[in-house]
């Protein structure tokens, strides 16, 4: 597969700063020279650009909602131009409310190509908050509500269709922080979710096999890695850590059974802090991740 880094630099729809140096962090992780290692072809496509962020708190229950939209149609178009050429793009974050636009794009391409989609959103919160239901206001914590068709019209309608995507099409792992009322809401919308308490009681191999079940050949695999979905032990570069996620064993076999479908078509990997970081570990750790979900294993695969 040939892979497009896309940057998208910003911290616009979270409630820390700082994501907005998460593409720098990964580059100066070598993520382009350690993907070629493995004989993959990488372009990096550098940085997108948007509007800077103005700090403000929230109107209406959003914040910075002008800029959001700025930056989702920014990586909208990015992520759809590099589908187009058939290229495999790597959303380089940036705060998770860009996932927003790259999965509008990526179902935008699916639709013109007739294939199918499949979604695993790996995460320690839902993101299923509505400005009704946030707590914070904060954006990027409302993608996936946002790609459901329940948000603000501008956010909504950026994939060029209404809803985005269909809930079924979604798998939610290592989910262990949702809100009072988001949580009715993911019932209500029968949202797939493997919790923590579900990980720990079925394992990760487990989980794993029915997040990944009736794929076919035909299907587009996209993977929205949140780091904040790991232990924050290894992982503490993320605004919004909660305790008790994945242990770094856990998340290569997450990664390795994702790579074994070879259905793997886009990835987001969003929230990565740099400046909550310790010596650029997180961002090691999430290369190293990606190099498995990529393929890299221990020994020969037969
Ligand atoms: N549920 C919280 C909120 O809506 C936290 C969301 C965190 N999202 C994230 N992508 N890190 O404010
Ligand atoms: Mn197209
Ligand atoms: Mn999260
Ligand atoms: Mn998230």
């Amino acid at each position: 597969r040939h892979i497009s880094l896309i940057g998208a630099p910003t911290d616009i729809g979270a409630g820390a700063r700082g994501a907005s140096m998460g593409p720098e962090a990964m580059r100066v992780a070598n993520i382009q020279s350690i993907l070629e290692s493995h004989g993959l072809e990488v372009q990096d496509r550098g940085n997108l650009v948007g509007p800077s962020n103005p700090w403000q708190p929230p109107v209406d229950g959003y914040r910075h909602l002008p800029e959001v939209t700025a930056w989702n149609l920014a990586v909208h178009e990015a992520v759809h131009a590099e589908l187009d050429q058939g290229r495999l793009p790597i959303l380089l974050g940036g705060d998770h409310c860009l996932g927003l636009g790259s999965i509008s794009a990526v179902a935008r391409h699916c639709r013109e190509k007739g294939k199918k989609l499949r979604i695993l959103w790996l995460d320690a919160h839902a993101d299923f908050n509505t400005s009704q239901l946030t707590p914070s206001g904060n954006i990027h914590g409302m993608p996936v509500a946002c790609l459901c068709g329940l948000g603000p019209q501008q956010l909504i309608e950026i994939g060029g269709q209404v809803p985005a995507i269909n809930p079924k099409w979604i798998r939610q792992i290592g989910i262990r922080s949702v809100d009072e009322g988001e949580k009715r809401l993911v019932h209500e919308q029968d949202l797939e979710v493997f919790d923590m308490r579900f990980i720990d009681e079925m394992g990760m191999r487990h989980t794993m096999e029915l997040a990944l079940a009736t794929l076919d050949a035909n299907t587009h695999l996209h993977v929205s890695f949140d780091v904040d979905f790991l232990d924050p032990d290894i992982a503490p570069g993320v605004g919004t850590t909660i305790p008790g996620g994945p242990t770094y064993r856990e998340a290569q076999l997450c990664m390795e059974m994702i790579a074994d479908t070879g259905l793997l078509a886009s990835l987001d990997v969003m929230e990565l802090n740099p400046a909550l970081d310790v010596r650029n570990k997180t961002a090691q750790l999430a290369v190293d991740l990606i190099e498995s979900l990529f393929g890299k294993s221990t020994l020969m695969r037969k």
